[in-house]
């Protein structure tokens, strides 16, 4: 697969086999990841790689928080005009390929608790930075890893989600990742062997033209 290819096939997965995947591949995409451009090469990222019974504990953990109604502690903020227009149309996407309507409101729920239990993926990347680090600052350099960890997993055959998810109620992680104390976890990366029948995973997510989006000078003299 070219650079090219990768980048127009690669799509969020969120439904995976069982199948694990192994500690060397994911070294092998962390490194691949970590080539990542960041602000003066301040690489502010650290991993926490988690599967098994401690991604499970941690899944139920959000899990819990999300159904106990309590408010979530990263939050995605309001959006508004084209962001939000962006958000509803991949929002209606999932929801109409995994056959949810609207008014199904458990149907929702059953939605939302996959993301915050890493929509059942073998491993989940937590990322982290010190609490040192200024967050608004370092945001560009976590973007940057998290698109470089996608594209390098799809190059090997997995499939990922970057979600907010994963981490937005915080409470899970503190309690058993108590040796991470003095880290924020920024985001997370579902990772693992896409599953071809899960419908989710059929969804092309749509982009604007970048001509729209795009003021030029200079070129048209
Ligand atoms: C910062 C960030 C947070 C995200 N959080 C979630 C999330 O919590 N749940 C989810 O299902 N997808 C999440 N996504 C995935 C986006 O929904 C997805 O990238 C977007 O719809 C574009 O689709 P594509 O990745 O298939 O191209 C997140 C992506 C980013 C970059």
């Amino acid at each position: 697969m070219n650079l090219q290819e990768g980048m127009l096939t690669r799509h969020s997965v969120r439904g995976f086999k069982d199948t694990p995947v192994s500690k060397e591949l994911l070294i092998d995409v962390l490194r691949l990841g970590t080539t990542a451009v960041s602000a003066l090469n301040s690489q502010p990222w650290e991993f926490v790689v988690l599967t098994g019974e401690l991604k499970d504990k941690i899944a139920n953990a959000n899990v819990e928080c999300f159904m106990s109604g309590a408010e979530e502690d990263l939050q995605d903020p309001v959006l508004t005009g084209r962001q939000r227009q962006g958000m509803v149309g991949v929002g209606k996407q999932l929801l109409t390929a995994m056959d949810i309507k609207r008014e199904d409101k458990e149907g929702r729920i059953w939605w939302s608790q996959r993301g915050y239990k890493f929509f059942d993926a073998p491993a989940v990347i937590l990322i982290c930075m010190d609490k040192a680090c200024d967050e608004v600052y370092h945001r560009i350099d976590i973007g940057a890893l998290c698109q470089n960890i996608a594209l390098a997993a799809h190059s090997y055959g997995l499939g990922t989600c970057v979600e907010l998810q994963a981490v937005s109620y915080q409470k899970g992680v503190r309690e058993y990742l108590p040796q991470h104390a003095d880290k924020n976890f920024i985001i997370g990366i579902a990772i693992g062997y896409p599953d071809e029948n899960f419908p989710a995973n059929s969804v092309v997510s749509a982009r604007d033209d970048v001509e729209e989006l795009t003021t030029w000078y200079g070129f048209d003299e």
